[in-house]
């Protein structure tokens, strides 16, 4: 077995950009509500015509960069999305037409989760040796999937993509030393969207009802992502024989601060080992991680030989950890 190692990352968030005030024109909301509950200020709002696998693509041109390699070079796309393109075929087709890359390549349905679960995916691939050069993308374009009239989901999310290329660590001791992932489908309830599948098909009354938006029974999605994340944060230490004061950075699905904070808080991390920005995107489901794990790297603060904790939840509930030495 090789170890695996992200190789480069990138990121694209489109270039409109929505305050808390922009909302409260329209909605019945204020700033100091959303950023109290969420620590929201502002989300990016993909332009019309600007597509999920655009998002996707931007980024991962970025990440091909840092890791010095051409989109030639792909021999796996995964793609973790819940907003792709079109419902049929994959984001991650998308991709690979755009990039002008050969390989397979599919999409992951996790959520929020998606970035993570496509990571462990990619590690499975690369530590075999079955693959060398596979991007990963988590990418999200919700803003065409809340209702704007619905003050309860449209503040929270916002449109973004974040790549990471995978491929072996020529160093043994750097690189992903390991991956977590689980999931609860007994609370699968919590956070839909109800129409568009088989339970409801896309039908005039369906639309009618708005099943084909997001629906989420906030209080308990923060419950389940509280506890679980700090579980799969531990089980990734324990797996390492590590102990929370070996985490360099913490690398965290930015759903809202306040879970972030409690999660934390629990596992007795300093929050300064935090990587924030909330603020600045929202929650940008499986697009958070990636990027704010390349916003660590571009901006200086995850440097060689760091211990990263990488931790997601979302719709499912699906969740997990990635524990990187960078
Ligand atoms: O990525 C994973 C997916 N999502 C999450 O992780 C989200 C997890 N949950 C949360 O982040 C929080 O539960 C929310 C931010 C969604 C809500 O915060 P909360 O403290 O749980 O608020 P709440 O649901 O208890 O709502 C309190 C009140 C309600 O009014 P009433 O019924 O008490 O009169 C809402 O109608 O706030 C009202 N409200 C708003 N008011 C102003 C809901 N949304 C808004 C809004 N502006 N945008």
């Amino acid at each position: 077995m090789v170890r695996a190692r992200i190789l480069g990352t990138g990121r694209y968030a489109p270039a409109k950009v929505v305050s808390n005030e922009d909302l409260s024109k329209t909605i019945d909301t204020t700033d100091e509500w959303i950023y109290s509950r969420t620590g929201i200020k502002t989300r990016h709002i993909a332009a019309e015509g600007e597509q999920t696998s655009d998002l996707a693509v931007a980024a991962a041109k970025n990440a091909l960069e840092m890791a010095g390699k051409k989109a030639s070079d792909l021999d796996l796309i995964v793609v973790g999305t819940i907003s792709s393109d079109l419902h049929m075929p994959s984001c991650a087709v998308y991709v690979q037409a755009k990039l002008g890359a050969k390989c397979p390549a599919f999409d992951v349905s996790a959520a929020c989760a998606g970035s993570i679960y496509g990571l462990s995916i990619a590690e499975q691939f690369v530590s075999t040796g079955a693959k060398k050069c596979v991007l990963v993308i988590g990418v999200e374009l919700l803003s065409r999937l809340v209702d704007w009239k619905d003050r309860n989901t449209c503040v929270l999310f916002g449109d973004a993509a974040g790549a990471m290329i995978v491929g072996p660590s020529n160093d043994d001791r750097r690189g992903i030393l390991s991956t977590h992932l689980h999931a609860d489908g007994n609370v699968a309830d919590i956070l839909t969207i109800p129409a568009g599948g088989s339970v409801h098909p896309i039908t005039a009354q369906a639309v009618e009802q708005g099943l084909q938006y997001i629906k989420m029974n906030g209080r308990e999605v923060y419950k389940v992502a509280v506890r679980s994340l700090e579980e799969v944060v531990r089980e990734a230490l324990a797996a390492n024989k590590m102990s929370v004061s070996d985490v360099t950075h913490v690398v965290p699905h930015q759903a809202n601060i306040r879970i972030i904070d409690t999660v934390l808080e629990r596992l007795e991390i300093p929050r300064e080992k935090a990587i924030l920005n909330i603020d600045r995107y929202g929650n940008t489901s499986s697009a958070s991680v990636p990027i704010t794990l390349d916003e660590g790297v571009r901006g200086g603060r995850i440097r060689e030989g760091d211990v990263v904790a990488m931790m997601a939840i979302g719709a499912g509930m699906a969740w997990g950890s990635a524990l990187v030495r960078w």
